[in-house]
């Protein structure tokens, strides 16, 4: 088996490399002055199952071709079988239409990873549940969560004293599971409006009972504003001690000051995405993947 680690997401690759004890190759990649790719795989692939992984980072699309290419380049070089590890699957947000004229972009990256020759993906935390169930090829999404509740008992002594809280409506499958997790602790959904001009949310009510400590749960963190909102109304409810745990830091513009300036004492995010140097903040706190990553592989080449 072969594994082609990702450039930007290079940590990530190389604990992956190292749980699975294989050495992690980098392929070549060109970009030219008109931004059009160039992708190269330097070592031989003939008849080996090749791993690739991927993480995509911004440009977001520049990503997703060089992840179409990169399949494409194993299959052309003879590969058996090419395997993607994506943690945060790209367009996942765009799952359907939302308005009238609009496409589908999700299901078109799909289509297209599928056409060149993926054979499998593993995802973690996908935005929707149906996500999984857009591919024609086998998906292993892994969560999470099991992370997060191992974190949680450690740092909360007293589990009839903690919330699970999903800082919006669409987020309460993730909550229920994490909270049967955790002895089945106690769950809140904060209701979120969204003002579709300014991008701008504000918590309105919520559902189910604010304890002591509160860990907020989500899929990802863009603006940072759905997370604080929350830690700022988890506060002013009762709450004492409020923790963030989200899966995919996909960390825009000055989400990381954000959240460094925010209520909550820290916020865990896992290496699914990598965190730029500039945007490393003093509370947060980074799990990774890898030995999940790992662990799953094994047990689908067995
Ligand atoms: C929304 O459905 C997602 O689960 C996240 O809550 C959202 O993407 C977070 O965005 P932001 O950090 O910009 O508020």
């Amino acid at each position: 088996m072969i594994l082609f680690g990702d450039h930007v997401n290079k940590s990530l690759s190389e604990r992956i490399g190292e749980e699975l004890g294989l050495k992690v190759y980098y392929p070549d990649i060109h970009e030219f002055p008109d931004t059009e790719k160039r992708v190269r795989l330097l070592k031989e692939v003939v008849g080996e199952d090749v791993l690739i992984v991927k993480a995509f980072e911004p440009p977001v699309n520049s990503h997703v071709i060089e992840f179409a290419f990169l399949i494409d380049a194993a299959k052309r070089a003879g590969a058996k079988r090419v395997y993607g590890i994506a943690p945060y699957l790209a367009y996942q947000r765009a799952d359907h239409i939302f308005r009238s004229g609009e496409a589908v972009p999700l299901e078109v990256v799909i289509k297209m990873l599928e056409s060149t020759g993926l054979e499998r993906i593993l995802i973690v935390d996908p935005h929707t549940i149906k996500i999984p169930e857009m591919f024609s090829i086998p998906v292993d999404a892994q969560s999470a969560l099991p992370l997060f509740a191992d974190h949680i008992k450690t740092l909360s002594p007293d589990l009839s004293e903690v919330s699970v809280v999903s800082p919006d409506m669409g987020g309460i499958r993730r909550i229920k599971i994490l909270s049967e997790l955790l002895e089945n602790a106690s769950w809140v959904a904060v209701n979120k409006d969204r003002d579709y001009e300014t991008g701008s949310t504000v918590a309105t009510h919520h559902e189910g009972d604010i304890k002591k400590w509160c860990f907020i749960v989500d899929d990802m963190i863009a603006s940072g504003g759905t997370a604080v909102e929350a830690v700022d109304y988890l506060l002013d409810r009762g709450a004492e001690h409020v923790y963030i745990m989200v899966t995919h830091p996909v960390f825009a513009k000055d989400a990381h000051e954000k959240l460094q300036n925010s209520k909550a004492e820290k916020i865990f995010v896992t290496d699914s995405l990598e965190v730029a140097q500039r945007q490393i903040f003093e509370k947060l706190e980074i799990i990774s993947l890898a030995p999940l990553i790992a662990r799953t592989i094994k047990e689908y080449l067995r």
